[in-house]
């Protein structure tokens, strides 16, 4: 319903929706330090007619949209922080912060909800009920999501429905990906230390090895997900970081380990810790050696609710065409929006950025996307959001 209407009204805000992303571009923000991104989003929305509210959860901002009709609430939501390395792109709008660059499109994420914020605002005499326009921080590191839930987001008016999307580099320019169930992991860190005792490397006898040690846990650790969990059930176990030792002659006393365990439910979640333990346990008791081991449990696994995603179906085909529409895969990637889903029925999709089956890996420093995409995401926010709202 509307499509017309807010495909109009997306070609017109779709400069002003480049010149937005293109400024958060150059001056990315890490993880809970958004202030600039967020007083660009709060001045945006406020320039727009739109009731504003900041400071939620952090440096999280909140925008109001009140239709001319008593009806339901529906959050779209973005993410605004960028990551911790040196941009190698070349493009015209490089980040001028050394270190740091929006290498995962979250400066696309809030562009285009800046977009949708615009056009439903145009729109809202005609629509019932309430949209609430949610950028969070710290999507990348601590879970901005949880701590504006904490603050009340979903109430006042409480949300019945919340939507969201990521730019993805597994789907072609022009295409959606939407999928029910399970779609994103838990990313969940661990960090070990082995502890033998040091010694001279031409007499191991009178040492304990803590690196002969490591080296059979890394391997034994492969096994879990190969032979000990049900094959049926995904699960990713990575050892990322190994450190030991300073030279060739010297057996160091202790070798620390640190990587992650991703999982799709609470039974994996907590099955595959609980074998890193047998297995170190295992290894070092045999030794004679003896081990830490901490796992710091990160975002919940990401659960698209079934009629929700439905609805996000529904109104991508609306936008672009059934062809252009298509099922998702799951992704082993981590992703907060998990705490959204977790409260209200919501649903999570994700916007093509491909070129011919090509795109930059997110996270590299090469990342790089053309901005038709905020056209797709942003209509795709605003057809939802609307449908929801008029038609339930
Ligand atoms: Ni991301």
């Amino acid at each position: 319903m509307l499509t017309g209407e807010i495909k109009l009204r997306i070609e017109k805000y779709y400069p002003r929706g480049v010149e937005l992303r293109r400024h958060i571009h150059q001056y990315p923000e890490l993880s809970g330090r958004e202030v600039e991104t967020a007083g660009l989003v709060a001045d945006t929305l406020r320039e727009a007619g739109i009731e504003v509210r900041t400071g939620i959860g952090g440096n999280g901002v909140l925008g109001i949209v009140r239709g001319g009709k008593p009806g339901k609430t529906v959050l779209l939501r973005a993410d605004m922080d960028a990551l911790e390395l040196n941009e190698a792109a070349d493009v015209p709008y490089k980040s001028k912060k050394p270190g740091i660059m929006h290498a995962c499109g979250h400066d696309g994420h809030t562009a285009a909800l800046l977009m949708a914020g615009m056009v439903l605002n145009d729109l809202k005499d005609r629509l019932p009920g309430t949209v609430k326009l949610m950028f969070q921080p710290a999507e990348e590191t601590t879970g901005g999501a949880e701590r504006m839930i904490e603050a009340g987001i979903l109430e006042d008016p409480s949300v019945d429905a919340a939507f969201g999307c990521h730019l993805w580099g597994d789907a072609e320019e022009g295409t959606v990906l939407v999928k029910a169930g399970p779609v994103m992991a838990s990313p969940d860190e661990f960090r070990i230390t082995i502890k033998g005792s040091g010694g001279h490397g031409g007499m191991p006898h009178l040492a304990v090895d803590p690196v002969s040690l490591a080296a059979q846990v890394i391997l034994q650790f492969q096994t879990i997900v190969s032979r000990r969990k049900n094959p049926l059930e995904p699960a990713v176990l990575s050892v990322c970081m190994i450190r030991g030792g300073y030279t060739h002659n010297v057996i160091p006393e202790t070798v620390d380990m640190m990587g992650t365990i991703r999982t799709f439910n609470e039974g994996m979640r907590d099955f595959i810790p609980c074998e890193m333990e047998k297995v170190l346990r295992g290894i070092t008791s045999a030794a004679g050696a003896s081990y830490t081991f901490n796992v710091t449990k990160r975002f919940l696994p990401l659960v698209n609710d079934a009629a929700a995603t439905a609805l996000v179906r529904k109104a991508a085909e609306e936008v672009l065409g059934p062809d252009n529409v298509h099922e998702a895969v799951a992704s082993m990637g981590g992703e907060d929006f998990a705490y959204i889903a977790k409260n209200v029925p919501a649903s999570f999709f994700f916007v093509g950025i491909a070129r011919e089956g090509k795109a930059v890996p997110h996270h590299s420093p090469h990342f790089r996307w053309d901005e038709g995409a905020l056209r797709v995401a942003a209509a795709c926010l605003c057809q939802t959001a609307v449908d929801f709202l008029l038609e339930s």
